[in-house]
């Protein structure tokens, strides 16, 4: 089972379409619900299989984080893949509800916060944490947001960190 957040749309989306093609059943997550029902139903399209669904949550404010992790162990009982994908890229500085800097909360805190709300799920799987965003770049390699992938990896589980080449 693997959720992706930004999975309705761009590279979070091949990435969900890629998994249930595979046979993966999969949770996308994007904040427009029309666009992930749309997705739902091109990736179940592509998969051949049902087992494709979608959550609208704000992944950059806590309150989204949580509804999110609920609707998935609600679900499901473990969790093999987890694509850590939303990115933002504001014109400025700009806060968000929470008000914590929304690129901030987007490439650091929403990955670490996810893949922590979502950990006994993956305890229960030989699971698989991966993050695309430009925070977890190795390029920088001492930021926030590959400190979870190392907590991940030094807790058993396999965690990667995927800048995509522009
Ligand atoms: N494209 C590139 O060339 C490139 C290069 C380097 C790194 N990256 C990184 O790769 C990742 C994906 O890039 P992309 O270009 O595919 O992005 P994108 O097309 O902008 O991604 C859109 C997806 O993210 C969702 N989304 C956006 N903000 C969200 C939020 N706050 N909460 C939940 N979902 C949200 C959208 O949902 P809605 O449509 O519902 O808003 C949609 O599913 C990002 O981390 C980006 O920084 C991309």
């Amino acid at each position: 089972m693997a959720l992706v957040t930004g999975g309705t749309g761009g590279i979070g989306k091949e990435t969900a379409r890629a998994l249930a093609e595979r046979g993966a059943s999969v949770v996308v997550a994007g904040i427009d619900r029309e666009r992930g029902l749309r997705a739902v139903q091109d990736l179940k399209e592509s998969a051949g299989h049902d087992r494709v669904h979608a959550v609208s949550a704000d992944v950059t404010r806590l309150d989204g984080l949580r509804r999110l992790a609920e609707a998935v162990r609600e679900r499901h009982d473990r969790l093999d893949v987890l694509v850590n994908n939303v990115g933002v890229n504001p014109p400025g500085r700009t806060l968000t509800a929470d008000g914590v800097e929304r690129m901030f909360a987007a490439h650091v805190l929403a990955p670490f916060t996810l893949t922590h709300l979502l950990l006994p799920l993956l305890e229960r799987a030989p699971a698989r944490a991966s993050s695309t965003s430009p925070a977890a770049s190795p390029a920088a390699p001492s930021t926030p947001a590959t400190c979870w992938a190392s907590a991940a990896t030094s807790a058993g589980r396999s965690a990667t960190t995927t800048t995509p080449r522009r």
